[in-house]
C-alpha cells in the first residue's frame, strides 16, 4: 500500500512525550497501554521513559519496516521492566478481545495517532485500507451504501476500539483532526457510550507534522454509568485551564456551551416554521430597511406602498448581529406575487402605490432580474423562484435571505402567504 492510504505522519518523539506528560497529569498512572497503529513505536517510548511506566505495552503497526524499528527500539531500552509486544496486523483485521493476549490485567491506556486519510481518499488511490463496509452512523441513501465519503480512516479506528473496548473502562487518548474528536463525540452521544470525561487539546500540526489541518489531542475516560457528553478544549498540551467547552445537547453539537447558554432560548422547536420559499434578484428596490418608522430602498429613497405587499426579512448577518450582542436592522420585503408566474398587472388597481414605484424602477428589474428577461415570463416585476406550497391559510411571519440569494419565508402554518 502507498504512503498516503496509510496516512503516514510518524510523531515526533517530543510531542509524544508532551502527550503522555499532559494526559498522566490528569490521571492515575495505566499498568496496560496499547497503541493501535504504533509506527516506528514513539508513543510506547514516550510511554517507557514515563515516571511510572505501563507494565504492559502491546503496539500493532501494518508496515513491516516499522514494526522492526519498533522492535528494535525495546530491545535499546535501559529499563526492560515492562512486557511488550509489537504484532504485525491489520488493524481493521484484528478480533481485539482473541487476537490479542493480555499478559496482566488493570487500567487500560489506548493513546497513539491513528492513520490520516480519508474514505474518498483512499478511493482515489484505489487503496483498501478501510474496514469492512459497516454503517456505523446509521448513514442514509447513497452515503450508506458507499460509506460516507468524509468519513476518516481515524474516525473509524478510534471508534471501533471504543465499541471493542469499552468494558475494560479505557482512557482514550489520539491525535486526530478535531473534525473527527467532534464526530466521534456526537456519535459517542447518540448511542450511550459511557463517557466520563473528555479533553481536546489543539495541536500545532503545521509545527508537528508539516500539515495544515486542524489537529487535536482527544482524551476520553469510558466509565460504566457515565453520560457524560461535553468535552473542554484547551488551546495547548500545557494550558493550565480549558478555554471552552464543546457538548452534544438538544439534538445537536454546541460548540461553546456558554454561549450557547445565553441563546438556549432560540434553540428548539419553534411552533413557527422557516421554509425556503422566494428568490429575489432585483434587491435594491425590493429589499427595504426601516429608518425612524419610514422604508428605505437601497438607493436612499423612501419608499411608500401598500403594506399588505410588505413582509418582514431577517438576514443572516442580522442574526449574527443578535449573536454578537448588537440591536439587528430592522427589514422587509416587497413580494408582488403569491406563486411564481402570477399575473401582477392587477396591482394597477389593488395597490396603486406599489404599482406605481416598481414601474418608476423597471429598469432595474430588466437590469437585474435576469432570469425574467430569459424565461420570458408573462408578468412583469415577477420574483425569479418561489417554492410552491399548499393551500394559502396563513400570514408570513418574515423572510430569512441568505448569502446565495434565496430567501425562506416564515409562516405560522409553515405555508406560504
Ligand atoms: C499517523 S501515523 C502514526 C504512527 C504512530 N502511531 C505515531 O504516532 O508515530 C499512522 C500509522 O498507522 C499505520 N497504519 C495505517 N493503516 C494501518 C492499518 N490498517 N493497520 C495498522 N496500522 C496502520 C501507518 O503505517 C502509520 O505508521
Amino acid at each position: 500500500m502507498r504512503f498516503k492510504a496509510l496516512g503516514d505522519f510518524q510523531t515526533p518523539l517530543e510531542l509524544a512525550k508532551q502527550i503522555v506528560q499532559c494526559i498522566m497529569a490528569h490521571e492515575h498512572h495505566w499498568t496496560r497501554a496499547l497503541e493501535p497503529t504504533c509506527g516506528k513505536g514513539n508513543f510506547i517510548q514516550a510511554l517507557l521513559q514515563a515516571p511510572i511506566p505501563p507494565q504492559e505495552i502491546i503496539g500493532v503497526e501494518y508496515q513491516l519496516r516499522y514494526v522492526q524499528q519498533a522492535r528494535q527500539l525495546i530491545r535499546t531500552q535501559p529499563d526492560q521492566r515492562s512486557s511488550i509486544q509489537i504484532i504485525h496486523a491489520d488493524v481493521f483485521s484484528v478480533d481485539w478481545q482473541h487476537d490479542i493476549t493480555w499478559k496482566t490485567c488493570g487500567p487500560l491506556l489506548i493513546v497513539g495517532n491513528p492513520p490520516w486519510v480519508t474514505n474518498a481518499a483512499l478511493g482515489t488511490l484505489n487503496a483498501a485500507n478501510h474496514p469492512q463496509k459497516t454503517n456505523p452512523k446509521n448513514l442514509q441513501g447513497l452515503a450508506a451504501i458507499t460509506g460516507d465519503a468524509n468519513f476518516d480512516l481515524a474516525e473509524s479506528i478510534i471508534w471501533q476500539l471504543i465499541q471493542a473496548f469499552q468494558k475494560d473502562e479505557p482512557t482514550l487518548a489520539f491525535i486526530c483532526k478535531t473534525s473527527v474528536a467532534r464526530n466521534i463525540l456526537q456519535q459517542a452521544a447518540k448511542t450511550h457510550i459511557p463517557i466520563q470525561t473528555a479533553r481536546l487539546y489543539h495541536i500545532d500540526a503545521k509545527r508537528w507534522f508539516n500539515a495544515a489541518v486542524d489537529a487535536c489531542l482527544f482524551v476520553m475516560e469510558l466509565r460504566q454509568g457515565a453520560a457524560n457528553y461535553q468535552a473542554q478544549v484547551f488551546d495547548r498540551l500545557d494550558a493550565p485551564n480549558h478555554q471552552h467547552t464543546i457538548a452534544y445537547t438538544n439534538g445537536h453539537l454546541i460548540a461553546d456551551v456558554q454561549s450557547y447558554q445565553q441563546w438556549a432560548f432560540i434553540d428548539g422547536t419553534s411552533s413557527l416554521s422557516w421554509r425556503s420559499g422566494l428568490k429575489h434578484d432585483a434587491a435594491t428596490i425590493m429589499e427595504l430597511t426601516d429608518k425612524n418608522g419610514s422604508w428605505y430602498n437601497r438607493l436612499g429613497e423612501r419608499v411608500d406602498v401598500e403594506p399588505a405587499y410588505v413582509y418582514p426579512l431577517v438576514k443572516g448577518s442580522d442574526i449574527q448581529r443578535l449573536f454578537l450582542g448588537k440591536t439587528p436592522h430592522k427589514r422587509a420585503v416587497i413580494v408582488p406575487q403569491k406563486r411564481l408566474g402570477e399575473d401582477t398587472t392587477h396591482l394597477a388597481h389593488t395597490a396603486p402605490k406599489l404599482w406605481a414605484y416598481l414601474n418608476e424602477h423597471a429598469a432595474h428589474f430588466k437590469k437585474e432580474n435576469r432570469p425574467y428577461i430569459a424565461t420570458n415570463r408573462p408578468s412583469p416585476f415577477s420574483v425569479s423562484a418561489i417554492i410552491p406550497f399548499h393551500p394559502i391559510k396563513s400570514r408570513c411571519q418574515g423572510f430569512i435571505k441568505t448569502h446565495d440569494s434565496s430567501s425562506y419565508v416564515h409562516t405560522k402554518s409553515g405555508q406560504f402567504c
